[in-house]
């Protein structure tokens, strides 16, 4: 049996050589062993879900019917997803260019994997896999206010590739996209990847890296060795992080109105010109991500 283990898919190497990007799902393909890997690491989250999850999250498992035994058919969460917010989820061989995955929340389809981590490695891994991408970030894209938030960043990706195109000198586009692109991706990793939100007197989940943790989701909330502070824009953009321990530094949104309202003021800030040198350091930004950028067309 073939498989569609991370890194070691033969149908994911294939699409990516000639540098496919979108593909479909071959179902057929996963092994016993992906089947297996899902349902171990889908039955030991549960209960780090209902302690620690936003309840917006736990509401949209409930409306994705999940199954909790076998990999689930892409085709078949979109059709619970569709109706709900218009997102969809949308299969890639990998890697996509930033300007492309912002624009494709942007018309309300995520970029997601198909492979499942090895079923002997759970804890780790350092690429995107099937049970990041599906079980952290999809629940969270019932939620028509956080939905919006998403789209929100597609438009904000819209709006700096104009504000890049703009230049005339292609040195000073260079060192403003990567500026730009660096300022997005940390706001994106404190607020969608590892963001936390206040509910009450408790701090709930709601970041899809820590959604798809069994370790960090608890560590993330109840460790002494975690700072957490209410969101700060200026601190955010300019804050490095690494992608390999679990985060020392967290940030707290009051609601998704909240965060919605701070892609606003980043907006005003890429047009004030207060994005155009943030703090150097983590995380890179390649050269592809600023290329696709600079021609995007728009
Ligand atoms: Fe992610």
């Amino acid at each position: 049996m073939e498989g569609l283990t991370t890194t070691k898919a033969p149908f994911i190497e294939k699409a990516q050589a000639p540098g496919q990007r979108f593909i479909h799902q071959p179902y057929e393909l996963y092994s016993e062993e992906n089947h297996r890997a899902w349902a171990s690491l889908y039955a030991r989250i549960q209960d780090r879900w209902r302690r620690h999850a936003t309840p917006k999250f736990l509401d949209g498992v409930a409306k994705l019917n999940l199954d909790p035994q076998r990999v689930p058919r892409i085709e078949e969460i979109n059709r619970f997803l569709s109706p709900l917010t218009g997102f969809s989820a949308k299969p890639v061989s990998g890697y996509i260019p930033a300007f492309t995955f912002f624009d494709c929340l942007r018309n309300r389809d995520f970029p997601t994997t198909i492979t499942i981590r090895d079923s002997s490695k759970l804890d780790y891994l350092p690429e995107p896999d099937m049970f990041h991408d599906v079980a952290g970030h999809v629940p969270m894209h019932t939620d028509k206010a956080f939905a919006d938030t998403l789209v929100r960043f597609g438009e904000f990706a819209l709006s700096a590739a104009l504000v890049i195109q703009d230049l005339k000198d292609k040195e000073l586009q260079q060192f403003r996209a990567r500026s730009i692109v660096r300022a997005l991706a940390r706001f994106f990793w404190f607020t969608v990847e590892f963001g936390l939100m206040r509910s009450g007197t408790d701090i709930k989940v709601y970041g899809s890296g820590l959604l798809s943790s069994y370790g960090e989701i608890s560590h993330s909330v109840e460790s002494s060795e975690v700072q957490r502070y209410p969101m700060q824009l200026e601190w955010v953009v300019n804050q490095h992080f690494e992608i390999d321990h679990y985060q020392p530094l967290l940030f707290i949104v009051d609601s998704f109105d909240h965060l919605f309202a701070m892609i606003d003021e980043l907006e005003t800030w890429l047009k004030n010109g207060r994005l155009n040198n943030v703090a150097p350091g983590e995380p890179t930004v390649s050269d592809a991500d600023v290329e696709s950028f600079l021609t995007a067309k728009i």
